[in-house]
């Protein structure tokens, strides 16, 4: 069924257009959002496109009215691994990425592979990066598995730790963020230049030696070159993405775990991701 003929039988569906990527996630599209929908508190709001697109229409379904239901239908490999997935809704701001948000899941998530067809080859391997990380955690070498059936382990191995600890209040869902500190922090110190993915691959670099495990799935797989970033402003990032704590997600041979790293070491880790 294509929009228009969604239109012809469902006259009230309108449709909302966000900028492509990152973009998407800014304070100024929400708010044209807000006052673009015309839905009352039974409204649906549909997200279709990548993670840029399903945060921002999560967040804006999670605040309109004070929430309305919503469904997410990711058209990228990390939309269907990844950012469709566990209520986590959100978009940055001035001071760092996904600082706003709410949790706020969708009715449901509908994945079909076949919108991938039209994916730019430098946005499946950004989707990769999430796949090597669940199978890490999943301790599964889920990146060997036929495409379809690759993204239904990973989506279902996130769903099930997000629903043993659904607002992220136990700690068991936070190992999901593994290798994402550091990813953050390359993507504000690249000024948001650096596509998550990437930053993802090289934050797993990270994660894995500070974890003293070897890297050889990431460089096999991912083959993440250090990037240009200000070190400064990725450090300073990094320290607002812990929010104080210096404890990070770690690999062991049972997953991952939280565990307190020395910030010197956190410090070296950054800095070896990042270009002269
Ligand atoms: N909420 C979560 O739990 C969660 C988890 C992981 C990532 N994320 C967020 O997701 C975002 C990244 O998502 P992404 O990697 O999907 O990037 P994206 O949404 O920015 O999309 C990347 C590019 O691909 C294009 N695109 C999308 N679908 C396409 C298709 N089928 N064919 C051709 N082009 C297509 C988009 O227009 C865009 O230019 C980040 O902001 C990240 O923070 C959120
Ligand atoms: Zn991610």
């Amino acid at each position: 069924v294509t929009l228009h003929e969604l239109q012809l039988l469902r006259p009230a569906l309108s449709t909302h257009l966000v900028p492509s990527g990152e973009a998407a996630k800014a304070p100024a599209v929400v708010e044209r959002l807000w006052s673009e929908l015309e839905i009352g508190r039974d409204g649906w709001i549909v997200g279709f496109g990548g993670g840029s697109t399903t945060d921002v229409a999560g967040f804006v379904a999670a605040t309109h009215l004070r929430g309305v239901r919503w469904v997410a239908v990711p058209t990228t490999l990390v939309g269907m691994v990844d950012a469709a997935i566990g209520g986590k809704t959100g978009i940055n701001t001035a001071e760092g990425k996904n600082l706003v948000g709410a949790f706020h899941f969708p009715q449901q998530v509908f994945v079909d592979p076949s919108f991938l067809a039209t994916l730019p080859d430098e946005e499946r391997q950004a989707g990769m990066a999430e796949v090597v990380k669940t199978g890490l955690l999943a301790g599964s070498e889920l990146w060997e598995l036929p495409e379809v059936e690759m993204i239904r382990a990973c989506a279902a191995f996130k769903a099930s730790v997000v629903l043993a600890d659904p607002y992220e209040r136990e700690g068991r869902r936070t190992i999901l963020n593994l290798g994402h500190t550091f990813a953050h922090a390359l993507e504000a110190g690249s000024g948001y230049e650096l596509r998550h993915g990437d930053a993802v691959a090289l934050g797993l670099l990270a994660a894995l030696r500070l974890s003293g495990r070897s890297t050889d799935v990431v460089e096999e797989l991912l083959a993440p070159e250090p990037v240009r970033a200000d070190r400064d402003r990725a450090w300073q990032a990094l320290l607002r993405d812990k929010k104080g704590e210096l404890n990070l997600v770690l690999l062991g041979d049972e997953g991952g775990y939280l565990s307190p790293v020395p910030e010197a070491d956190v410090r070296r880790a950054l800095d070896e991701l990042i270009a002269d």
